[in-house]
């Protein structure tokens, strides 16, 4: 038997019922991550075949020396046909995410803000919702639709708009619909988690604050390792936190939502025992970052831990496998990729404040793909974790107040 159980992300709460796609759309959904799975996981072991057999010989013929770094093996790479067709075929594998799932969500939206708008007004709420109406969305998102998502986070169309929320919450099941991982329980909350209550099983924490939350995915499978712990969790788009909210109550969790950006929130100092985030440190620039970390600080308890799921930093990767991740600076949409993995992170997490001996790095399994006792083996540091890609492991750092 697993140890793994279906948890509340695996769980589809009455809110998530008010949407469904007719059985021509999911046709297509399940066409479309089967797609990105081909290309994903098929043709892109092919193409790191294409770069060791024919385009890294012919950069160390040029050279007399390998590529140095991702920038090295993107110039070599950029005129490969092989390349050029499996990057057209993701860029529209992604588009296609997204319209995978508009029909239903368009169809079946009005259902969805009624329902998250009795959420938001209901006298007896679990958690709650906190918007600000003055919130001021970051420029860069403004300029492009993040990672080719319609409309991007922020875009409202209507009053007490979720479809931002409704998109991005259907449309990542889809991106993630051709790896088993979510069907078996793991994912990356539920990982981190497990992770935290591996390396110290002491660790009872009280309050809980997950930064750039979207609509709650990584923040939900905190609670059900620690039950007991309050959970918040911040965004600056408020249909993203209303989808979030009225998703939150649906399933019984109890969670605390609220507009505010993660450089600067309201919360008092030495308020939380975890700060965390997951995918949400490569949406900004290094400027940013300091600030996240310098408010992580002063909102962590003595004691407290902050820590961060992201893609790994260049350091961790090989040359090749950094022009891999670092597409989606160039053709996704994520301007600020690249820029993140080039971080010395231990750097700034030590220039935001945080002791050199607090700081930490490292990659574990997804909870959900290997057995527990080689989990926490991984969690003591007594084993190493599958390679980085396509789910089998996160990369995770942070540092302890
Ligand atoms: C890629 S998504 C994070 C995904 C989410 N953590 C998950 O695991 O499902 C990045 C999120 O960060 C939010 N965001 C970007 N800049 C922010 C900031 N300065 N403060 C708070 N949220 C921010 C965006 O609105 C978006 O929802």
């Amino acid at each position: 038997m697993s140890h793994v159980s279906e948890g509340l992300e695996g769980k589809n709460s009455r809110f998530d019922t008010l949407t469904a796609p007719t059985a021509d759309e999911r046709a297509r959904q399940q066409f479309v991550s089967q797609l990105r799975k081909h290309i994903m996981v098929d043709m892109a072991a092919t193409m790191r075949g294409v770069y060791t057999r024919e385009v890294g010989p012919q950069v160390k013929k040029a050279k007399g020396r390998e590529a140095r770094n991702a920038l090295e093996v993107r110039k070599a790479m950029l005129p490969n046909p092989y390349f050029r067709a499996w990057s057209a075929l993701r860029y529209t594998a992604q588009e296609l995410t997204w319209s995978s799932v508009l029909p239903q969500i368009e169809r079946d939206l009005p259902k969805l803000v009624e329902a998250a708008r009795a959420s938001a007004t209901a006298k007896r709420q679990l958690g709650s919702l906190r918007l600000d109406p003055a919130m001021q969305v970051p420029p860069v998102m403004l300029r492009q639709d993040i990672h080719l998502m319609p409309g991007g986070f922020h875009s409202e169309f209507q009053p007490d708009d979720v479809a931002a929320g409704a998109v991005y919450h259907h449309g990542t099941a889809v991106f993630a619909g051709g790896f088993t991982l979510r069907a078996r329980g793991g994912g990356v909350a539920k990982s981190i988690a497990e992770y935290l209550k591996a390396r110290d099983p002491d660790f009872k924490p009280k309050r809980l604050l997950d930064l750039g939350c979207t609509v709650g995915a990584n923040l939900l499978p905190y609670l059900e390792v620690f039950p007991d712990c309050e959970a918040y969790g911040i965004d600056v788009c408020a249909p993203l936190l209303r989808y979030a909210h009225a998703r939150a109550e649906s399933l019984g969790a109890r969670v605390h939502y609220s507009q505010q950006n993660a450089e600067a929130t309201d919360f008092p100092d030495n308020s939380f025992d975890i700060v965390c985030s997951s995918f949400f440190l490569h949406e900004f620039s290094a400027a940013v970052t300091r600030r996240v970390f310098k408010e992580a600080l002063r909102i962590l308890k003595p004691g407290g831990i902050m820590v961060h799921m992201e893609l790994p930093p260049d350091s961790q990767t090989d040359p090749y496998y950094s022009f891999y991740l670092n597409w989606d600076s160039y053709y996704n949409n994520e301007p600020y990729y690249a820029a993140y993995r080039a971080l010395d992170l231990r750097k700034e997490v030590v220039g935001a404040g945080f002791k050199a001996a607090k700081f930490f790095e490292i990659r574990i399994p997804n909870f959900g793909t290997v057995s527990a006792e080689d989990f926490s083996a991984v969690a003591r540091g007594e084993k190493e974790a599958p390679a980085h890609g396509n789910g089998a492991s996160w990369y995770l750092f942070g540092a302890r107040k």
